[in-house]
C-alpha cells in the first residue's frame, strides 16, 4: 500500500509499505478516506520529538471503512466508515475510565505521561498513522466511532483532534462569562478554541498570530479580534493596554514547540534542542493574563525542561492546565454542535492533496504558502 514515509527532518515521502495486520483480538483495519496533516505532525517532521523513527508512517487525524476486524471487536463491524480519535487507549486503565483518554496508561509502553497516539513517533506509542491507504486501529471497540449518517466526511476528519481539542482548549481555561480571551496562533487550532471560547460565554476573543493570512482568516470563521504580533512592540504590553491594564481574564497556548518571536527562546528552543521547544508563547501567555487567571496549554512540548516563567506563575496566583485532548470525552456533545450546525469544521479544509504528493502536503502546511489553514490528504484507495 502507499504510505506516507518518514525519512528525517523536512524529509518526507510516499513510499510502497506492506499492508498492516491484525496483531490482536481487538485491532481493526481500516481504509483510510481522509487523513489531514496537523501542527503536531510539524513537531515531527522539524526532528523536535525525541525517537521519531525513519520509516515511520505520520498520521493522526484518518477517517476509514473498516475492512477487518479481531475476534473481539463488537463495537464497529465491516463497511462502517469511522472516524478516529488521535488518541489509542484502552478503555480500561484508571485514566481511560476517568475520561482520561490523552492519558491511557495501557496503549504506551514507553512512557508514562502521554499515552498512544496514532503516528505520533515511538515516544507516544510507536504506532503507524493515517497517513496512508490502509491504518491499523488498536482497541477498536473504545476509539474508533461511527460517522453518523449524514455527515460530511471532511467535517468528521476533523472531529478527531481539531475541534475537541480547539474545544478543550476552552474548556481547561474554564471561562466565565463576559471574559476577555487571548488566543495565542492562529492555525487551526487556535482558531477553533477561538470559536469554541464564544461558547462558554466569552465577552470578547483576541487572537494573536504573526501570518496575516491566518489573523484575516481567524477573523471572519470565529468572529473575534485578530492580531499581528510583529506589529507590536511588545505583544504582553499591547494585552494589557487593551484590558485597562489588568490583564486578560485567560490566555490559550495553541502554539506549542515552534513558536516564533523570541531569539532566545528559539535558538535554545528550536535550533540547539536545549529546551523542549520554544516556549514563547507559553511567556507571552503567563504574562499577559491578569493575576489569578487561567492559562490553558493545548500548545504542544517536548517532555524535557522548558524555560517557562514559573516564578510569574507564583506570585501572579496563576492556574495552569494543560492536556492532549480526550477527544472520546468530548465527541457525543461536539457531534451534535456539528449537527445543529453551531461548529463548522470542515470551512477550515484549505486544500486537499492526493497522498502521492504528500511532500507538498507537509510544504505547503509547514511553510504557510497559498494561504493554507487545514491541509487533506486523499489516498488512491480512499474512493469516497
Ligand atoms: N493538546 C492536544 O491534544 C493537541 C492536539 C492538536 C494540536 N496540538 C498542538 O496545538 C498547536 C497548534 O496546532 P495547529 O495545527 O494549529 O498548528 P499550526 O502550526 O498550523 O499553527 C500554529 C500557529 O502559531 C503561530 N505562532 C508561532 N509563534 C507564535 C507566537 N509566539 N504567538 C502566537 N502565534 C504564534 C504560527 O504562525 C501558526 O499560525 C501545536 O503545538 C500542536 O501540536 C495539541
Ligand atoms: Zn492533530
Ligand atoms: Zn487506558
Amino acid at each position: 500500500m502507499l504510505a506516507m514515509d518518514y525519512r528525517g527532518p523536512r524529509r518526507v515521502r510516499a513510499a510502497q509499505k506492506p499492508m498492516p495486520e491484525i496483531k490482536h483480538p481487538q485491532d481493526a483495519i481500516v481504509r483510510v478516506t481522509r487523513a489531514c496533516i496537523c501542527g503536531s505532525d510539524l513537531h515531527l517532521y522539524n526532528g523536535n520529538v525525541p525517537d521519531t523513527r525513519v520509516g515511520t508512517t505520520f498520521g493522526h487525524e484518518f477517517t476509514g471503512i473498516v475492512e477487518e476486524v479481531g475476534p473481539d471487536v463488537t463495537k464497529v463491524k465491516v463497511g462502517d466508515h469511522v472516524l478516529v480519535p488521535f488518541n489509542v487507549a484502552c478503555g480500561e486503565c484508571h485514566f481511560c475510565k476517568q475520561g482520561m483518554f490523552g492519558n491511557c496508561h495501557e496503549s504506551n509502553t514507553q512512557a508514562s505521561a502521554v499515552g498512544g497516539i496514532f503516528g505520533y513517533s515511538h515516544t507516544a506509542g510507536g504506532y503507524n498513522g493515517g497517513q496512508a491507504e490502509y491504518a491499523r486501529v488498536p482497541y477498536a471497540n473504545v476509539g474508533p466511532t461511527v460517522i453518523p449518517a449524514g455527515m460530511d466526511p471532511d467535517d468528521a476528519v476533523l472531529l478527531t483532534d481539531v475541534v475537541p481539542t480547539g474545544y478543550q482548549a476552552a474548556e481547561m481555561a474554564g471561562i466565565q462569562p463576559g471574559d476577555t480571551v487571548v488566543v495565542f496562533g492562529a492555525g487551526p487550532i487556535g482558531i477553533m478554541a477561538a470559536r469554541c471560547a464564544w461558547l462558554f460565554g466569552a465577552g470578547r476573543v483576541i487572537v494573536i498570530d504573526q501570518v496575516d493570512y491566518r489573523l484575516e482568516f481567524a477573523r471572519n470563521y470565529a468572529k473575534c479580534e485578530a492580531y499581528n504580533f510583529n506589529e507590536m512592540a511588545d505583544p504582553v504590553v499591547f494585552i494589557k493596554k487593551t484590558t485597562d491594564f489588568m490583564g486578560a481574564d485567560v490566555c490559550i497556548d495553541a502554539v506549542g514547540a515552534e513558536a516564533s518571536g523570541n531569539a532566545m527562546q528559539t535558538i535554545t528552543g528550536r535550533k540547539l534542542l536545549l529546551q523542549a521547544g520554544s516556549a514563547t508563547a507559553i511567556h507571552w501567555a503567563v504574562n499577559s493574563v491578569k493575576k489569578g487567571g487561567v492559562v490553558s496549554i493545548v500548545g504542544v512540548y517536548g517532555p524535557t525542561d522548558n524555560l517557562v516563567p514559573i516564578g510569574n506563575v507564583l506570585n501572579k496566583g496563576l492556574t495552569i492546565r494543560a492536556n492532549q485532548t480526550s477527544v472520546k470525552r468530548l465527541l457525543p456533545r461536539l457531534i451534535e454542535h456539528v449537527q445543529n450546525g453551531i461548529i463548522n469544521p470542515k470551512a477550515l479544509i484549505t486544500h486537499r492533496i492526493p497522498l502521492e504528493e504528500v511532500a507538498d502536503g507537509y510544504r505547503l502546511f509547514s511553510d504557510k504558502l497559498d494561504n493554507c489553514i487545514k491541509t487533506v490528504l486523499i489516498s488512491p484507495s480512499a474512493k469516497i
